[in-house]
């Protein structure tokens, strides 16, 4: 049961009403109404809830003011019994048809990675409230040979009349470990969206992680783009910091040809950002919805014992420039201001509930940036010798620490403040970390006291914006 009062809740994130939410599914907008479907265990906190995961679905016509609508199925289908895992939407016609994976683990000794688990991918027709049959399309038998137990997450989309999915897989190593098992995606095409068959793999040239999860293919500003969760990575000083990854390559060569992929960068930087998908809009806008959440230890995030656990991202709009995707706030976001104040340099302000958003330019010029943002004492983001730094402080991040990314400079911030998440965006979305914190809030609603400390990087202005929510 959620705890009233409880000051982590947040403010314009779509959380789950209770329980867990973690990826984004089923992203689309279909007769002006948009629906962001999402993976979902309604009876508990915790990953290991059971029921098992299903979907949970909010819907309405602005993006920033959508509402939940309940639970479209369950998992209690000899397909799908332990999870209707991640998937995606495809508008078409008078409906939406929504593909996920089916988790089934068969009963008895077995392991989960070669052997004993079967990925049904599932197709349920709906026109956004009543929601048809399920139907399953592709099953273990369907995957290429040397695939594990491991494929899943089917992103869908129609092109010249051509249905396509891409699904993410770990193919098997002759040592069968995760060591030498490697992940790849699973291009399949189809005339009618109903029945299947497999165009080709893709890989990159140099093992990347032994599993890639969450895969989803589309062009941006004239470039295909093949995003992805690989699992497996190890982590660098200014790279792969998490215990999953969740990043893009540019992808060379076509769709129904011989493809390669090349320079992998990361979408986010922060502590909590995974399992990605995006969509077009009936406006041809790309938009991006992320997990804010993650798996790593010893995180403990504290609101499971409030009864729910994680959310998403905001709608973050894309934009890509030589191969650089930029995500910023979609600009309905800007209509939950309710004030707007000017500041010019000053050391000091504080946002009502702790929820807003500000922005910060920094004056052009070659001089060396030295500076720190401080969120009530709880997180700070820093610039120093060409590091951007974001770090949690011992008592507002329960295990979390620091995280870094090398950069020359920042010409502008956008930072999103609401209770317990941080969206930081630098010059233009190029750059963005994105994280939970917990302040202590002391059991009321407080303001919280951002401070800016600037003894090089000279800016020009301070714009807060507070929300109005509470
Ligand atoms: C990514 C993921 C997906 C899977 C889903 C299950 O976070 O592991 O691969 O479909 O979560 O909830």
């Amino acid at each position: 049961m959620l705890k009233r009062k409880d000051l982590w809740r947040l403010g314009f994130h779509l959380m789950p009403p209770e329980g867990w939410l973690n990826d984004p599914n089923g992203l689309c907008q279909f007769r002006g109404l948009y629906h962001v479907f999402f993976q979902y265990a309604p009876k508990e906190a915790g990953p290991d809830g059971r029921p098992a995961r299903t979907w949970g679905h909010y819907a309405g016509k602005d993006l920033m003011d959508l509402k939940f609508q309940g639970v479209p199925f369950w998992p209690t289908d000899a397909e799908d019994h332990d999870g209707c895992y991640s998937g995606s939407a495809v508008a078409d016609g008078d409906k939406i048809r929504l593909y996920y994976t089916g988790n089934v683990k068969q009963p008895g000794e077995h392991d989960y990675t070669y052997s004993g688990r079967e990925a049904n991918e599932i197709l349920v027709e709906t026109d956004g409230k009543n929601f048809g049959e399920k139907r399953t399309v592709l099953r273990n038998r369907d995957y290429p040979e040397d695939c594990t137990c491991h494929v899943r997450d089917p992103k869908v989309w129609k092109e010249n009349g051509t249905w396509y999915m891409v699904l993410g897989a770990r193919v098997k190593s002759p040592e069968q470990t995760a060591e030498a098992d490697r992940g790849e995606v699973l291009f399949y095409e189809s005339g009618d969206g109903f029945s299947w068959k497999l165009l080709k793999t893709l890989s990159s040239t140099e093992r990347f992680g032994y599993m890639w999860e969450c895969p989803d293919y589309f062009e941006l500003g004239g470039k295909t783009f093949l995003s992805l969760c690989p699992q497996g990575v190890p982590a660098e000083e200014f790279r792969y910091q998490n215990i999953y990854q969740a990043g893009y390559y540019t992808v060379k060569g076509e769709l129904r040809g011989k493809q390669t992929l090349h320079s992998f960068r990361e979408w986010d930087y922060g502590f909590d950002f995974y399992a990605p998908q995006t969509f077009t809009d009936e406006n041809g806008r790309r938009i991006l919805f992320g997990w804010i959440g993650m798996p790593d230890h010893p995180y403990g995030n504290p609101t499971a014992e409030r009864g729910w656990e994680n959310c998403l991202t905001v709608p973050r709009l894309l934009t890509a420039e030589d191969g650089v995707i930029c995500q910023n706030p979609v600009p309905e976001l800007a209509g939950l201001r309710y004030h707007e104040t000017m500041i010019m340099p000053r050391e000091t302000f504080c946002l009502p509930d702790g929820t807003g958003d500000f922005e910060i330019c920094f004056l052009e010029g070659t001089e060396e940036q030295e500076w720190k943002i401080s969120f009530g004492g709880a997180a700070e983001l820093s610039f120093r010798d060409g590091v951007l730094q974001l770090s949690v402080a011992e008592n507002a991040g329960y295990g979390r620490t620091v995280r870094k990314v090398k950069t020359d400079r920042i010409e502008f911030l956008r930072i999103l403040v609401d209770t317990s998440v941080l969206e930081i965006y630098a010059d233009d979305g190029k750059i963005v970390l994105t994280t939970r914190y917990y302040p202590d809030y002391q059991g009321e609603r407080q303001d919280l006291a951002v401070q800016f400390h600037c003894p090089s990087a000279a800016i020009t202005g301070w714009r807060i914006h507070p929300h109005c929510f509470f």
